[in-house]
């Protein structure tokens, strides 16, 4: 057991010391930014099993309410300057977000906002109250995803 958590230990060191890739590469940051943005679509799914009596987990909800609020404040550090869709084709960011920054960074401000009242919300434990929330929610996801998110192709 010692000796495999030294191996995994040495193996992490050799990797923090000789990285296979460049660090934040726009390749790598879109694949991280999609895996945040994957994650919070997660923790929303999930809220909407319990609002729809799918699941009996309501002392879940402020638990996945916490991971979209901790995401959205990961959100603005994710869209570094030139990884556009122009740029590359792995990606639904559309320039938009560069030309109206401030109103992208207000759209992941609201995300904050609504998701902190969800947890809120959650510690009530009321399914339609933490139903009616959750739209709200959603309609900060649509108010950035609208604006600066390109259609599926
Ligand atoms: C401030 C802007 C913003 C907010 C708020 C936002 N998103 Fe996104 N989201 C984006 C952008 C931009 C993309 C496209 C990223 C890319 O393709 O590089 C995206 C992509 C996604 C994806 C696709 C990820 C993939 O693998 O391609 C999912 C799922 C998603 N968002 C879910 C959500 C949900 C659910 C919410 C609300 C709870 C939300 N987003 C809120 C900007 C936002």
């Amino acid at each position: 057991m010692r000796k495999i958590t030294l191996a995994i230990a040495a193996s992490l060191l050799v990797g923090a010391a000789s990285p296979a890739f460049a660090v934040d590469e726009p390749e790598n940051m879109i694949k991280y930014r999609k895996a945040v943005m994957s994650a919070i679509g997660g923790h929303t799914g999930a809220i909407a099993g319990v609002v729809k009596g799918e699941v009996s987990f309501v002392g879940h909800v402020e638990a996945h309410a916490r991971g979209i609020n901790e995401m959205s404040k990961l959100i603005t550090q994710l869209f570094p300057t030139g990884t556009d869709n122009g740029a590359f084709k792995d990606t639904r960011a559309l320039p938009a977000i560069w030309q109206d920054r401030a109103k992208f960074d207000a759209a992941a401000q609201a995300l904050q906002d609504e998701s902190a009242k969800l947890i809120e919300v959650a510690q009530g434990g009321d399914a339609g109250a933490i139903g009616a929330q959750l739209q709200n929610v959603g309609k900060a996801c649509g108010g950035c995803h609208k604006p600066f998110r390109a259609e599926k192709k």
